[in-house]
């Protein structure tokens, strides 16, 4: 299959691409598409075969839910049997932007969509390209991250070509992923709201927003209730070692590992969040010192890595507040191996 890839602005998307984009959603075909988060694959969720394409594209196992993209806060209605109050606050507080809620759903919404789950997951995404292409195709599109299964998430449309050029009908480019990391999954069907993914809303600000407390969701692999959450995800094909604690040790570890990986004739590739290192590798890439930075750029740095044919990535700990929680998670879910210092 041809690849065809439009280039949109993602200030003021081009209304012919964005149409032309939008037919191949109504016709049943795949569309990869720009969020505020990372790049989506999109298909028309009341579509049953279409979704069905997504998972045959990625490699998805089909028993890992897709999140419904909508378009205006109304819309969750169409695909949401019940929207309890606290789902009203999110949504006036965060919508549109990077946070998903799962809820009751509504018969319409097919099994494929959520894994035979009774609940469905919806975001409005703060992204024009991607609210424009849900609006020109007049359905919720469902869309997970636009990789390979178990390939890192794609932060541009370079991303997914490398992934899936062939593969599908249409990419469009709308630039670089604003935030980098996907978006914060939030189960609103509970009495406390419970987090299932950290992501582009940080648990602060919800606790905030919401004036309760709510819970991560931190249960065995095995009873994972968000099915994605027991996958290995984010995998560079290079050996991830992540190093977490204090901040001076991790990096006095990364300097003695990278020694005696580079004694064992490996090549090191080094992520670090000190401008001023005195690190020691084949490749040493500074991704920024603050977690939105780091966010940003976290899902580039490893597929360069991996470009780069390291056969070790050595990656520092950040610590777990504000966005340094989501880039933690990702961290732990692509390492084989975590050092604690
Ligand atoms: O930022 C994002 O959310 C991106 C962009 C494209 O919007 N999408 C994304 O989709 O990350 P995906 O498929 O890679 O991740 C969806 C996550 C998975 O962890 C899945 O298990 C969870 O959402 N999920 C979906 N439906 C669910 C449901 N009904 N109950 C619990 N978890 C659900
Ligand atoms: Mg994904």
């Amino acid at each position: 299959m041809k690849t065809v890839v439009l280039k949109v602005n993602p200030r003021s998307p081009e209304k012919s691409r964005i149409l032309r984009a939008a037919n191949i959603i109504k016709s049943g075909g795949l569309v990869a598409f720009p969020t505020e988060t990372v790049y989506g694959l999109g298909a028309n969720a009341l579509n049953p075969k279409a979704v069905r394409k997504i998972f045959s594209v990625k490699g998805r196992p089909s028993d890992n839910p897709l999140i419904a993209h909508i378009a205006g806060r109304k819309d969750v209605h169409k695909l949401a049997s019940i929207v309890p109050a606290s789902a009203v606050k999110l949504m006036n507080k965060f919508w549109p932007g990077p946070l998903t809620l799962v809820l009751k759903k509504k018969p319409l919404v097919p099994k494929e969509v959520t894994a035979g789950l009774d609940t469905v997951a919806v975001r409005m995404p703060a992204n024009k390209i991607a609210r424009a292409l849900i609006k020109a195709s007049g359905v919720p599109i469902v869309a997970p991250s636009g990789n390979l299964s178990g390939m890192p998430s794609p932060t541009t449309a370079r991303h997914v070509i490398q992934d899936l050029n062939g593969k599908i009908p249409c990419i469009i480019d709308g630039g670089s992923a604003r935030i980098g990391v996907e978006s914060t999954v939030i189960d609103v069907t509970t009495t406390t709201p419970t987090v299932l993914r950290p992501g582009g809303i940080t648990v602060e600000m919800l606790r905030k927003a919401l004036g309760k407390s709510v819970s991560r969701f931190k249960g065995s692999v095995k009873h994972a209730k968000s099915p994605g959450m027991k996958y290995r995800h984010y995998a560079p094909r290079a050996k991830l070692v992540l190093v977490e604690g204090n901040s001076r040790k991790i990096r006095q570890s990364i300097a003695k590992l990278a020694n005696d990986y580079a004694r064992k004739r490996k090549k090191v590739g080094i992520m670090t969040t000190d401008n001023s290192h005195s690190y020691n590798a084949n490749v040493v890439t500074y991704v920024g010192c603050s977690a939105e930075a780091v966010a940003r750029n976290l899902f580039n740095a490893l597929r360069d890595f991996d470009a780069a044919k390291v056969d070790v990535i050595l990656a520092e700990g950040l610590e777990e507040s504000g966005l340094g929680l989501a880039v933690m998670n990702r961290l732990r879910k692509a390492a084989s191996k975590i050092v604690k210092v």
